[in-house]
């Protein structure tokens, strides 16, 4: 039995009708994954992966230790020259998720009597990194940068704390981007630090919307994950030389557990070579483009937020009702996931889809018609 505190934190999930369960892959046309480009399931590159490995004789199947311990295999050196010269960034540190690269940044940078400024729908990773650590945080109205401004005024006044501002380039549960410029400018001008997640940017717009601005001299630290558009698993912090000792002596998520099995950061190195040489993110732009016209054919403007990434949602109120709607759409073949309350705030529940290389014109116009009849 679980202790009743538990118990009933259960039954209120269930009451409230947002009990998560783990569900199984299936075969709906795929609306839901974060496989933008296809690459996970790409041949080319497991079979570049496979090669990799085989040049370089490994046929090891986990790293044995942490990176600082017996776990910082030979790959790692490649992937991080290859990952600065791609990024053009002067050093990168590779993690092991996306997750803990937040945990792992956020939560050894920002020191006691520091303040960090996050956009308030950052991703949990940030949240919780930002728990983790002893500076005090002050979130600001969704991409509001006169929020942030007053925020930044506010703050500024005593010289010797540092400034942190945390914003994504593509929000998760939103889709859309924040005025990078802007914001990049403004944080600048009041001395303080910019860390930018890619997460959801990176593949998508090629190598992350920072980085096509030519803002990666400007920002203090940018986050870029594998298990999303790359189709493999990690993540990278790009940043200054100085930053990645510090990480390497400091970052406890670093520090403090197993580095990545040799063959994952072989896939990480093929994904890359794979989308330096390939246009796949024209050609995602494409499917992208169809669906907001789609979006406008069938009347769907006011449910949509306004997004130009491949994470498109439609917003429908109340758990039960998105809940029965995502079913609904799942019984006919299409695998459109609701998010629900708590992940998002009451009310604001939607469908999420995210767009893909391969999902076809009659399966976006299709999924949108149905969805017009459904609401
Ligand atoms: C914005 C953002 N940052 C970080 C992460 C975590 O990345 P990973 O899945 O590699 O742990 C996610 C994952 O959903 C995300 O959406």
């Amino acid at each position: 039995m679980l202790p009743k505190k538990l118990q009933n934190k259960l039954e209120t999930r269930k009451e409230e009708n947002a009990l998560r369960r783990l569900g199984s892959s299936n075969l709906l046309v795929d609306f839901s994954s974060n496989d933008y480009l296809g690459y996970s399931q790409s041949k080319d590159i497991f079979k570049q992966t496979h090669s990799l490995m085989h040049e370089e004789n490994i046929e090891a199947n986990g790293a044995t230790g942490s990176r600082l311990l017996s776990g910082n295999h030979p790959l790692y050196k490649l992937l991080e020259s290859n990952l600065c010269k791609i990024h053009l960034s002067e050093a990168s540190l590779v993690f092991n998720s996306g997750y803990t690269a937040n945990l792992g940044l956020i939560s050894s940078v920002s020191q006691r009597g520091d303040i960090v400024l996050y956009d308030e729908l950052c991703h949990a990773s940030i949240r919780d990194a930002i728990g983790m650590s002893h500076a005090k945080s002050y979130k600001f109205q969704h991409n509001n940068l006169k929020d942030l401004q007053s925020l930044l005024e506010k703050y500024s006044l005593e010289s010797d704390r540092t400034i942190y501002v945390i914003t994504e380039s593509v929000f998760s549960m939103d889709g859309d981007t924040p005025d990078l410029s802007g914001l990049i400018k403004l944080t600048k001008s009041y001395g303080a630090h910019c860390i930018i997640d890619e997460a959801h940017a990176l593949g998508v717009f090629k190598f992350g919307l920072v980085q096509s601005l030519g803002l990666q001299e400007k920002v203090f630290a940018r986050i870029v994950t594998f298990g999303k558009a790359m189709g493999c698993h990690g993540a990278a912090i790009l940043g200054s030389k100085d930053l990645k000792t510090y990480l390497v002596n400091f970052s406890r998520p670093f520090i403090y557990t197993t580095g990545l099995p040799p063959h994952a950061i072989a896939s990480i190195i093929s994904a890359y070579n794979y989308l330096q040489l390939n246009s796949n993110d024209k050609a995602l732009a494409k499917v992208i483009s169809y669906f907001k016209d789609q979006i406008e054919a069938n009347k769907l403007s006011q449910l949509f937020i306004e997004s130009s990434s491949a994470i498109q949602c439609a917003v429908i109120s109340g758990n039960d009702r998105v809940k029965r709607i995502s079913q609904k759409l799942q019984e006919v073949g299409f695998d459109v996931k609701p998010i629900l309350s708590p992940t998002v705030s009451k009310g604001k529940e939607r469908l999420r889809f995210c767009l893909h290389t391969y999902n076809s014109k009659e399966e976006i116009s299709e999924v949108l018609r149905l969805l017009a009849t459904f609401v």
